[in-house]
Order: structure tokens, then sequence, then C-alpha cells
């Protein structure tokens, strides 16, 4: 429901240029239902792109800048007075905290640490009133729990910490920090273990968007070792829903997982977007798509299989997914085949090079 506009409360929103951050800033001003100051340090993943409909919007305001920055997050929270800080800022990729897992301690780490001791600070400063409403949500990831076996059953919110990669064990760290700032100082926090999402403007660096642009290219589709790896898939919007539910029914304290319910290997996911192409694109001379399959040499350390069980977040919220993995997946693939703008500014790195002449290097 559309709030009032003098009663409309404000949201610092970090990480809201990237992936899953832009799709809920939108939606959230779509919905007119908090006014956002949005905080993000436009890395590679970042892009402005993602929230050109916002420019004229005086209710978003964009601020290019580093969580990891304590002066800057304080004045933020001075001079806006957020209800909420929803932080989805991180490093998320797990080949490049394989590469290169620095960045992935700093920001999601270290950088969380700083975003929760200005949150604290800031909590403490205010009246009662404000004090009770104010909800630090993290979003976090379900590779914090590790690998499933087959026959296991999926993650509950009380299954054990076994992260297997860096960026696995960066979101494990700033989940711990953010209970500890709950448990130790009373900070009232909300943390959701999602799945894999996927859906428009993810940056084609994951397995979805590479696969649908390569495809189109008619380049190999590169799948890991055998294929049979599960993710458990979560069409973004569903996973905006549950957040915002979340953040205005969730208990003070509690972790919620959030996760699609749809199972598959990579080989059937690949070949289920082979098949929306051949529909949707079919080539021209004709061949199928899924003959681009290419099984390549292995991630180190890839787990086998994640799973959600929503149970808790079904129950005590009432939130389910709408979509199905084949109209979310559809939709996904119109999508990208109908922004050929926003993939070739993302794909030539001409937006990143905007960037840099715009801004300057970040951080
Ligand atoms: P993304 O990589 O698309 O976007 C991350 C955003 O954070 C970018 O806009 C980037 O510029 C910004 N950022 C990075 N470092 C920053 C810093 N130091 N200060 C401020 N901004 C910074 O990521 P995403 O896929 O949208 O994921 C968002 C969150 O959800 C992450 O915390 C991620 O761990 C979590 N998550 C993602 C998925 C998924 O499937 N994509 C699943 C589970 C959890
Ligand atoms: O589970 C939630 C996580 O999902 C999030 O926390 C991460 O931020 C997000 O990146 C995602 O991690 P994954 O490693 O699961 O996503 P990715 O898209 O990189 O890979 C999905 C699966 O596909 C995984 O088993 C690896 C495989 N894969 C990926 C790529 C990029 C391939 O087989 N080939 C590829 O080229």
């Amino acid at each position: 429901m559309q709030a009032n506009k003098e009663e409309l409360p404000t949201w610092l929103v970090t990480g809201g240029a990237g992936f899953i951050g832009s799709n809920f800033v939108l939606a959230q001003r779509a919905a007119g239902a908090a006014r956002i100051i949005n905080l993000d340090k436009l890395t590679y993943a970042g892009n402005l792109l993602n929230l050109e409909s916002l420019r004229n919007d005086p209710d978003h305001v964009f601020v290019h800048g580093d969580i990891g920055d304590p002066a800057l997050v304080a004045d933020l929270l001075k001079r806006h007075r957020p209800q909420a800080v929803v932080n989805f800022a991180a490093e998320s990729h797990v080949d490049r905290s394989i590469h290169g897992p620095q960045v992935f301690i700093q920001t999601n780490v270290v950088g969380a640490f700083h975003l929760l001791e200005e949150c604290q600070r800031y909590w403490e400063s205010l009246n009662p009133e404000a004090r009770e409403k104010f909800r630090f949500l993290h979003i976090s990831t379900d590779e914090v729990y590790g690998s499933l076996g087959p026959n296991d059953p999926p993650f509950s919110e009380s299954a054990p910490y076994a992260p297997n990669s860096p960026y696995a064990a960066s979101k494990a760290a700033s989940d711990h920090l953010v209970r500890a700032y709950h448990h130790t100082y009373g900070l009232p926090t909300l943390i959701t273990n999602c799945s894999n999402n996927y859906g428009p403007l993810q940056f084609p660096e994951k397995l979805i968007p590479l696969m649908i642009l390569n495809a189109l290219q008619g380049k190999p589709l590169p799948l890991y070792g055998d294929g049979k790896h599960i993710r458990d898939w979560l069409y973004v919007t569903d996973h905006c829903e549950a957040l915002t539910m979340v953040l205005n029914r969730g208990r003070v304290g509690q972790t919620y997982n959030i996760g699609g319910g749809f199972e598959l290997s990579n080989l059937d996911m690949v070949s289920a977007i082979c098949a929306v192409l051949d529909k949707l694109r079919p080539p021209s001379p004709p061949f199928v798509h899924a003959s681009l399959i290419t099984f390549v040499k292995d991630r180190p350390g890839h787990d086998r299989r994640y799973g959600l069980d929503t149970a808790k977040i079904a129950g005590e919220i009432g939130w389910r997914p709408r979509e199905t993995v084949k109209s979310g997946l559809e939709a996904t693939v119109r999508w990208y085949l109908d922004h050929p703008e926003w993939v070739e500014s993302v794909q030539t790195g001409a937006y990143q090079r905007w960037l840099q002449l715009h801004y300057g290097p970040a951080g």
C-alpha cells in the first residue's frame, strides 16, 4: 500500500546499484513504500543504468561510497535519520573470491563491521520510540551452511555454519557479527539467508545471464565439472517481496531462510534456458542451443548441492514465492532479449569507462 508522503519512512539501502539491491530499490519506489538513500561503491557489479528510471525521483538519493567508510556512514545516518538499514553491499561472486579473496574480507567482513558500528551508535542516539522501530536487515546467503548430500533434507535456520569458499566464509563472518551486535548491544537486527537469485539486471558473470548471453552469441556454454551440482533458484522479485515482509514483520534477532523451492542441476537449468531460447529466438541456420553446452574444469571446492527449508518464513510471515522456475526463467530470458543496450554497456565495459570519467576511481 502507498504510504502518505508525510509518513514515508526513510531506509538506507547499501549495494542498491547491484542486481538484487536495484530490484529491491525499484520495487520500493514503485510501491511508494519508502524514501531510499542508496549507498553504493559502484564496483564492477554496481550499475547506475539499473536505477535510470529513478533519475528524477526526489525520494531516491544515490550516494557513491563505501560501507567501510565510517565518517560517510555516520554522516548519512545523522542527516537522513533512517528507520531501517538494508545491507546488500558485498562482493558476491564465488569464482572471484577464489582468485582474489582479499576484497571479500574487506567489504563483506570489515565493511559490514564498520556499518554495524555506525548503525549501533546511531541507534543508541535515537529516542525510545525510534529505537523501537529501527531495523538493521542483513542480506546473506544459503552458502554459509555448506553443501548438502543428495538425500539430506534442505537447510533450516538451525543448520550449523560450514562455509566452503572464501566468499561464503566472508558472508558467514558478517552474519556472526550481525548476530553479536544484537546479542551484545541490543541492535534490532534481522538476517535473511537466500538461495540463488535470478532475473532482470543480473551481471552476466553469474550462471543464468552468462548462459543466456553466450547462447545468443553462439558461444560455448561452460558447465563446471559434471554439471550435476544443484542450486535452489529464487526469482529476484519474490526475494524482494520476502525482504519487505521480513522488514515489516520479522522478529528482531531472528534469521529467515528465503528459497525458491526449485532445486535443479546446472545441466537441467542450462538445458531449460536453451529450450526457452530455441522457442523465443530460433537460430538461423537452425541448431539447438543445447549443442553449445561444454563441460569444463570444475570450480575448486565446488559445493555439490544447496537447498533451503522455508517453513519458518512461510509459517511466521506468510511469504511464499509466486514464480515457478518456468515462469521466472521465461521472464528472465525475455528481459535480456528486450534490453540489448543494457547488455552491451555491461559487456563492452563502456559503462565502466563512463563511471571512471564521471566519478573517478571508486573507494
Ligand atoms: P551484486 O554483486 O550484483 O551487487 C553488489 C553491490 O554492492 C554492487 O552494486 C556493488 O557496487 C556494491 N558494493 C560492493 N562493495 C561495496 C562497498 N564496500 N560499499 C558499498 N557498496 C558496495 O550482488 P547481488 O547478487 O545483488 O547480491 C546482493 C547481496 O545478496 C549480497 O550481500 C550477496 O552476498 C547476497 N546474496 C546474493 C545472492 C545471489 O544469488 N545473487 C544469493 C544469496 C545472497
Ligand atoms: O547460493 C547463493 C549464492 O548464489 C550467492 O550467495 C552468490 O552471491 C551467488 O553468486 C550464487 O553463487 P553460485 O556460486 O551458486 O552462483 P554462480 O552463478 O556463480 O554459479 C551457479 C552454479 O553454476 C554453480 O554450481 C557453479 C555453476 N557454474 C557457474 C558459472 C558462472 C557453471 O557451471 N559454469 C559457469 O560458467
